[in-house]
């Protein structure tokens, strides 16, 4: 038996400097992305795993064992996003805008019956795509209606049984940017991975969080309270109050040497560096002083 293999778009191009852009510029948001509920080491831009999913998800349209039906449709899928962002520039970059307009205006053809064509809507594709990576887009209606759209009718044309999704799945899950974007972009996601703590972090954000929500928001800030609460309780002993009533969060430990200067005695903390953060609006620093000449302790 044959299997007939239309190429996905990821194998033939990717708009990859735009989506590096995206996924730089990802680095800076704080509200709304998963790397603001946990940090795992090397989890992966979700601009670039969007990305990736929807380019590996699409067929070529170019490709000679593409099939009609996902031209067909994917065409009219594009014309009607193009409508929509022809008119609203926020939504698109520069590149894309002037094809969409162009699409609308008629000064680019798309037909799909036409096989010169067919690189129109490849590159339509492709643009789709680099917008779609901004995080700004993550979230916007016709983006999300547009891509799930396409993931389906990808689907359905590759063969998938008609109402049934295609499946990502991603054994080495860690912080779940790949099984997150996939559900984004309309496919069912299977995540796991070796280490327990990624296990679970794929749970809240792919099962816990889409189930309860705000529920679940006001549960961990209300048990959160109460472990704070409890800590501070058990540990007061050993973090009392200072002279001047401030309460210490930390103690820095460090070993001790005694100055051997002719009178001086005074015990010095062997400390590499005394900065605590160096950051360019807030710099902190220890300061040595020495609080009594007698005891010759500083
Ligand atoms: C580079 S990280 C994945 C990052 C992920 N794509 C993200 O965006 O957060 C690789 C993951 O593979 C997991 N891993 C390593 N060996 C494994 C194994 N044999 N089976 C399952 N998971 C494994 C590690 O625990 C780690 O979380």
């Amino acid at each position: 038996m044959t299997t007939i293999y239309s190429k996905r778009l990821i194998e033939v191009d990717l708009p990859i400097k735009r989506i590096s852009a995206h996924a730089r510029r990802e680095k800076s948001i704080r509200h709304g992305h998963i790397s603001t509920l946990h940090i795992w080491w090397a989890r992966r831009p979700l601009a670039a795993c969007r990305a990736v999913t929807c380019a590996a998800l699409w067929p070529d349209p170019v490709d000679e064992l593409c099939p009609q039906e996902f031209r067909d449709r994917a065409t009219a899928l594009i014309m009607t996003f193009a409508k929509k962002a022809a008119y609203n520039s926020k939504i698109c970059s520069d590149e894309s805008y002037s094809r969409w307009q162009g699409l609308v205006k008629g000064r680019i053809e798309l037909d799909a019956d036409n096989p010169k064509h067919w690189n129109v809507l490849r590159y339509s594709l492709l643009d789709f795509i680099a917008d779609f990576a901004n995080w700004d887009n993550s979230t916007q209606e016709d983006y999300l209606e547009t891509s799930r759209a396409l993931t389906q009718v990808a689907h359905e044309a590759l063969g998938g049984e008609p109402g049934t999704r295609p499946l990502v799945v991603d054994p080495f899950a860690g912080g779940g940017s790949i099984p997150l974007e996939a559900l984004r972009v309309g496919a069912d996601a299977f995540a796991s991975d070796l280490n327990p703590v990624a296990t679970l972090l794929n749970k809240v954000v792919l099962e816990y969080i889409p189930k309860y929500g705000k529920h679940l928001a006001n549960g961990v800030r209300k048990w959160g309270q109460w472990v704070k609460e409890e800590a501070e309780k058990e540990l007061a002993t050993f973090y009392p109050n200072d002279s001047d009533g401030s309460k210490p969060v930390a103690y820095l430990w460090a070993r001790t040497i005694t100055c051997e200067g002719p009178g001086c005695g005074a015990e010095i903390p062997l400390m590499r560096s005394l900065w605590l953060s160096r950051k360019s609006k807030r710099s902190i620093a220890l300061q040595i002083k020495v609080v009594s000449q007698t005891k010759n302790r500083i």
